[in-house]
């Protein structure tokens, strides 16, 4: 008996997930190290030799998360050419600080961007949520469920560190980046994967906010400040993360069948600079081929990798046909690794504000 009649007898191949815009922002206002230096016992010299920070970008007070989301995912709808939202199934903000606990931010970034009515939701993995959520938003693709996704990479630790926490304060910035995903073909420029993710929750407590979740809800009278509070283990967090992002990003360029040297760019999350040097070391990549942007913004969290993206994009620093291995860790703990080869793109608008000064 023939089957033939009744439909393909090869199934069609699934869409790949192909990034066709990318935009960042960052607020206005800038905090240089001798800015902080004024009410914290710590020195520009201090902070640059240990992180390669020079500057971060904060909020303003009454801003939040969503409204740095709002201008990245706008910057990024507007490279991929995308007029009023059209033809956008789902919104994804990756945040490890959402304008509330309930909902999700998600869903108000989608509405602010005249996106009513598309899948939208929220991935919490700290500054691994990028990676993460370019996984989300592929997989979205691949199984036929959305045509087009925005993923945002939103986060303003200003409002979760202790102001007066130099061990924190002098790391963490507020910004946002963002890019469009369309279904495609797996070997077009542009085309996300493989990914490598990967998490280790019995060092849950390496960074976190103890206070605020079902664990240990924020009570007026029990909860103390720190417990309100973004707490670190730098030294630990240190190690684990030199460790992690080497073994992640050798598995996913081992996934692909790519040599270290393929790699014409190396884009991870922007942690510290002496971070991102160990990794690259640890990896034999010449560390000219690492994209920083720390410098001026510090870890911006699930931020850092899109904004590091548009930053360089709008630089022009990312030729089509260029090779990425992104890789980031975080809180979790958490890391992850993606490949992708760099598409033709219209230039995005750079994430700071025309006629700033990038490092003080
Ligand atoms: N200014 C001046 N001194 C500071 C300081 C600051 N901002 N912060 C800490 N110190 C002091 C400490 O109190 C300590 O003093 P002590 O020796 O008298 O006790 C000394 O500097 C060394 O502190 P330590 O925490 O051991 O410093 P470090 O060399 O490990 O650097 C970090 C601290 C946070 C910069 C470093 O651990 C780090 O980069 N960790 C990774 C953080 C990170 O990137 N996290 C994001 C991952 S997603």
């Amino acid at each position: 008996m023939s089957y033939a009649a009744v439909g393909p007898a090869v199934p069609a191949v699934p869409p790949a997930a192909v990034l066709c815009g990318v935009g960042a922002w960052v607020p206005p206002r800038v905090v240089t190290n001798d800015e902080l230096a004024i009410r914290l016992d710590t020195d520009d010299t201090w902070i640059r030799t240990r992180t390669g920070i020079r500057a971060r970008h904060v909020l303003e007070p009454g801003q939040a998360t969503s409204d740095l989301a709002v201008e990245a995912g706008r910057r990024a709808l507007a490279c991929a050419g995308i007029v009023a939202g059209e033809g956008v199934d789902a919104v994804v903000v990756a945040t490890t600080t959402p304008d509330r606990t309930c909902p999700g931010t998600a869903p108000l970034v989608a509405a602010r961007l005249g996106l009513t009515g598309a899948a939208a939701f929220d991935v919490a993995a700290v500054c691994t949520g990028f990676v993460y959520g370019l996984a989300t938003a592929a997989g979205l693709i691949t199984a036929g469920v959305a045509r087009r996704v925005l993923l945002i990479g939103a986060d303003a630790y200003s409002t979760i560190v202790d102001p007066l926490d130099r061990a924190n304060a002098i790391i963490f910035g507020d910004g946002a980046g963002a890019v469009v995903l369309r279904a495609g073909n797996a070997d077009e420029p542009g085309a996300v994967g493989p990914f490598d993710l990967g998490s280790d929750g019995a060092h849950e407590d390496m960074i976190m906010v103890a206070a605020g979740g079902s664990r240990q809800p924020v009570t007026l009278d029990g909860t103390s400040r720190t417990d309100r509070h973004f707490a670190m283990r730098g030294k630990e967090v240190y190690r684990h993360a030199v460790t992690r992002m080497t073994e992640s990003a050798r598995t996913v360029l081992s996934k692909a069948g790519w040599k270290t040297d393929d790699v014409d760019h190396f884009v991870p999350h922007q942690a510290n600079l002496r971070i991102l040097c160990s990794v690259a070391d640890d990896l034999e990549l010449p560390r000219e081929r690492c994209v920083t942007h720390v410098e001026s913004v510090g870890n911006t969290g699930a931020a850092s990798i899109p904004l590091a993206l548009a930053d360089a994009a709008a630089r022009r620093t990312l030729t089509p046909g260029d090779r990425l291995l992104l890789t980031a860790f975080g809180g979790g703990l958490t890391w992850g690794s993606c490949l992708l080869t760099w598409p033709t793109l219209p230039t995005p608008a750079p994430p700071h504000h025309q006629g700033e000064h990038r490092t003080p």
